[in-house]
């Protein structure tokens, strides 16, 4: 069996692998994606996530369009917010535009784009090592697992094309808080039908018919666009990752502050749980046109986190609640081409606030075959506990 894997340097994508090698450990894998160099790291990882671009690993995507000027670009450009002075990463610059992004003519010094963006798209392919678990769970990897990764773009219809030929399974996400995430979701199911895809599973989002959410609607629209393809197609409708909370960066801080009101009682799932699901409608049969909801029936507050963490660690842990304007404060400082990501973050929060995400296990239960994991034990696994 051959599966494409969309995002495999992503907390996702990275899960998954892991739990794919799991049950066929000689399973044949491609990854997409544009770094594959660099493991991502999600901006929906808490706290102090989004107002604190130095802690970023990565820059947030401006998207042609947003500035004013996308009609000139035929691709995304990514800018780093304060970081135009690390070129050594990358191994070429190109010709801005002029116009673009507005201070064409003021700037002294091209933007830069990541290999691979503009000129090699998806004709670039190499093995690249994937670290399973991602932020969590990466040191207790035993192996390396390398996968053959495309570099390419989900926006790119040539490489999608490319990413899904040969293959019998595509496993899709989107990018988080992507502006055109649908577009991304429609497009690889378009490119799944022509290449002759067999099945296709799509990592939606709980309660996805709560539409105030701008990534909710979104990803109902690729789930509606899947319902009229003849795909053989699997969804899968994960809550908030426990992964979302960084115990190391709490611990670290002797506080866990979180964008909620302290009375909210939050709903999370592993996503190891999630990955094992993928892995098992990927291989077994019997779960073709069916949506399933990922989710587990415990609900904490701050507090009830940061008492587990202080627990599990044995060192204090307060906790506290982030404004909800600060959770935003620097994407909209960093300009017109982050509204939507602070409009998204902003409406999922509000709608998280209101109805601690909560959801509901049989269906999880039943699938993993046992209980899902519990917000303890992502906890232990994180200090190794
Ligand atoms: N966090 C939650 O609690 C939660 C809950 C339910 C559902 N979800 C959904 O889960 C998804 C996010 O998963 P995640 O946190 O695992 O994502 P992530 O860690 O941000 O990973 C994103 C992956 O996609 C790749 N990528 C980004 N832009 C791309 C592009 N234009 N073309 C090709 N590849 C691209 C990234 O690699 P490169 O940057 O190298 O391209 C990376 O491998 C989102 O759809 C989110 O809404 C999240």
């Amino acid at each position: 069996m051959r599966i494409l894997v969309v995002g495999p340097t992503g907390r996702t994508g990275c899960h998954v692998i892991d739990a794919l090698r799991s049950r066929d450990p000689d399973v044949s894998i491609r990854g997409l994606c544009r770094y594959p160099e660099t493991r991502t790291r999600s901006i929906e990882v808490m706290p102090g996530n989004l107002d604190t671009g130095g802690q970023r690993t990565r820059a947030i995507e401006v998207m042609p369009g947003n500035l004013d000027t996308g009609g000139q670009r035929t691709r995304a450009i990514e800018v780093m917010p304060g970081n135009l002075d690390t070129g050594g990463q990358r191994t070429r610059a190109i010709e801005v535009m002029p116009g673009n992004l507005d201070t064409g003519g003021q700037r002294t010094r091209s933007i830069e784009v990541m290999p691979g963006n503009l000129d090699t798209g998806g004709q670039r392919t190499r093995a690249i090592e994937v670290m399973p678990g991602n932020l969590d769970t990466g040191g207790q990897r035993t192996r390396a697992h390398r996968i053959e990764c495309l570099t390419g773009d989900l926006e790119n219809p040539a490489d999608r094309t490319l990413a899904v030929e040969g293959m019998d399974v595509v496993v899709h996400y989107a990018p988080a808080f992507h502006p055109r995430e649908t577009a991304m979701g429609t497009g690889m199911i378009d490119a799944a039908v022509a290449a002759g895809v067999k099945r296709f599973v799509y990592v939606s989002a709980l309660h996805v018919q709560a539409a105030s959410v701008p990534g909710n609607a979104a990803k109902l629209a690729v789930e509606g666009y899947l319902a009229e393809s003849a795909l053989e197609w699997t969804v899968l409708r994960p809550q908030s990752f426990m992964q979302n909370i960084d115990v190391a960066a709490a611990l670290a801080a002797g506080k866990l502050d979180l964008p909620f009101p302290l009375g909210t009682r939050q709903g999370h799932v592993d996503i190891a749980d999630l990955a094992e699901v993928l892995a098992k409608v990927t291989f077994e049969d019997g779960h073709a046109l069916a949506g399933y909801d990922i989710a587990s029936d415990e609900a904490l507050g701050t507090a009830e986190i940061a008492a587990l963490i202080a627990t599990v660690s044995g060192q204090p842990v307060a906790s506290g609640e982030i404004p909800v304007a600060q959770l935003v404060a620097g994407l909209e400082a960093a300009g017109p081409g982050y509204a939507y990501v602070a409009e998204a973050a902003l409406r999922l929060n509000a709608w998280q606030a209101r109805s601690g995400g909560r959801g509901n296990a049989k269906t999880l239960r039943w699938l993993l075959g046992r209980e899902p994991g519990r917000f303890e034990d992502y906890v232990r696994r994180c200090l190794g506990a």
